[in-house]
């Protein structure tokens, strides 16, 4: 049987998933943009623009990019043009690379980071016309909470763009795939990050995120309707759309 991904924590402590979670991002998170373009060959960032591309139409204004780590959504979302972006994560030595690259960028007026639990947030209903996840809900110590956290902030008629690595459904594809994600990429984490547990988590956690269909049905129990699944680059990440 499928173990639930909220089960799945990065440390064999016996502590809270979210404890766990903020620091292992806090731990590795000076290293984090490096490794994370080099094990997706720089992909990753066209994942990003396909997302933003999607939700271009409705033109959103407000947006927040939840669990943002170290910006990249966030900075990406600055193409459509919007009056404001929150971006929120818990570990604040992410943050901090996201705030030393918005100082860079000189974007500080549109773009403000902001530490905060996507389950319990502290915004008003319907603040926001898009919110958009890369990379997070699968850290969400309870996904349906934090899920239905970020439908409350999305006012009706926005929309959700989420992003999460999957398994591609080709077998040859799907073999490749394993082999660099479940062995080359926790030796590589270990080599270059701090947290010889992070890669691992990653790839144990991955496999235990009810991908395509099945997180779509959880989106609709959460609070948002019309969902849709597009995988990307054969299915090793998947997009998931949804209007409120
Ligand atoms: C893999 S990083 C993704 C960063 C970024 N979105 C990207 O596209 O590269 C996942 C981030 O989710 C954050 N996170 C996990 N659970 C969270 C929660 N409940 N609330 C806010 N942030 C959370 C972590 O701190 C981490 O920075």
């Amino acid at each position: 049987m499928r173990i639930q991904v909220e089960k799945i924590r990065p440390y064999s402590e016996s502590n809270d998933k979210k404890v766990q979670i903020e620091s292992m991002f806090d731990n590795i998170a000076h290293r984090y943009d490096f490794l994370n373009h080099l094990l997706s060959a720089g992909i990753d960032i066209l994942w990003r623009k396909r997302a933003i591309q999607e939700i271009s139409i409705i033109n959103p204004k407000r947006i927040m990019d939840m669990a943002t780590g170290t910006g990249d959504f966030a900075f990406e979302a600055l193409k459509l043009n919007p009056e404001k972006i929150v971006a929120v994560d818990l570990s604040q030595n992410m943050l901090d690379v996201g705030i030393l690259k918005n100082q860079k960028r000189g974007t500080e007026s549109i773009i403000e980071f902001v530490k905060g639990d996507s389950e319990k947030l502290d915004f008003e209903d319907e603040s926001f016309d898009a919110v958009t996840v890369g990379f997070g809900v699968r850290n969400f110590e309870n996904l349906k909470l934090g899920l239905s956290e970020l439908a409350r902030v999305t006012r009706a008629g926005g929309m959700i763009a989420v992003l999460e690595p999957s398994f591609p459904t080709n077998p040859l594809v799907k073999f490749v795939f394993q082999l660099h994600f479940k062995y080359l990429m926790p030796v590589i984490g270990r080599i270059f990050s701090r947290d010889p547990s992070a890669y691992s988590y990653l790839h144990n956690s991955v496999e235990a995120f009810p991908e395509g269909e099945k997180f779509c049905e959880i989106l609709k129990a959460s609070g948002f309707r019309d969902t849709k699944h597009l995988p990307l680059s054969f299915g090793i990440c998947t997009l998931y759309l949804a209007y409120k």
